[in-house]
């Protein structure tokens, strides 16, 4: 299995997507069944290490994303992955403008995996610190909910 989790720049929340998604799995036991990555949509930080205020704010939950590099969505990860998920309604509206028709991804908003169907991970680049500590609290939420489905679909295909 194979998510990919999307924003605009790649330095704030879909870094802090990969890595806090990629805790939750290792805690639930599926690491080595489910690969993890994340893109952006623009590419003004293409090969940059995630922001540091991302860094930190993460790190204070023991996640370290300073391994990350940002990168650009590209057509092949619709044919890669099977979950497409975006952080907000314009990394949505831009996944799905580039969305081949042959692509079976499952295409969203990460947030649904929290119950919250049409809420969006506000975008914390031009912000204070306290909206690293909100997307990290999202983003924790919504990570509970995509493991249990994927648990789930694990074990319905053994
Ligand atoms: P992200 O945050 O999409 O969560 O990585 C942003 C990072 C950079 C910019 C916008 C959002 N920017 O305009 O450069």
């Amino acid at each position: 299995m194979r998510v990919l989790f999307v924003c605009l720049g790649n330095i704030c929340r879909s870094p802090t997507a990969e890595g806090v998604f990629r805790a939750h799995l290792e805690r639930a036991g599926l690491a080595a069944r489910v690969e993890v990555d994340s893109c952006g949509i623009g590419p003004w930080h293409v090969g940059k290490a995630p922001d540091a205020r991302a860094r930190e704010a993460a790190l204070r939950r023991g996640i370290d994303l300073s391994a990350l590099r940002a990168r650009q969505l590209a057509a092949e990860d619709f044919a890669r992955f099977d979950y497409v998920l975006a952080m907000d309604h314009d990394n949505l509206a831009a996944i799905e403008a580039q969305r081949p028709a042959s692509s079976e991804a499952v295409v969203g908003l990460f947030l649904a995996y929290a119950g919250w169907p049409e809420r969006a991970v506000p975008d914390p680049y031009f912000g204070d610190e306290g909206g690293f500590e909100t997307v990290l609290d999202l983003i924790e939420e919504a990570s509970r909910g995509l493991v249990a489905e994927i648990a789930a679909r694990l074990e319905a295909t053994p």
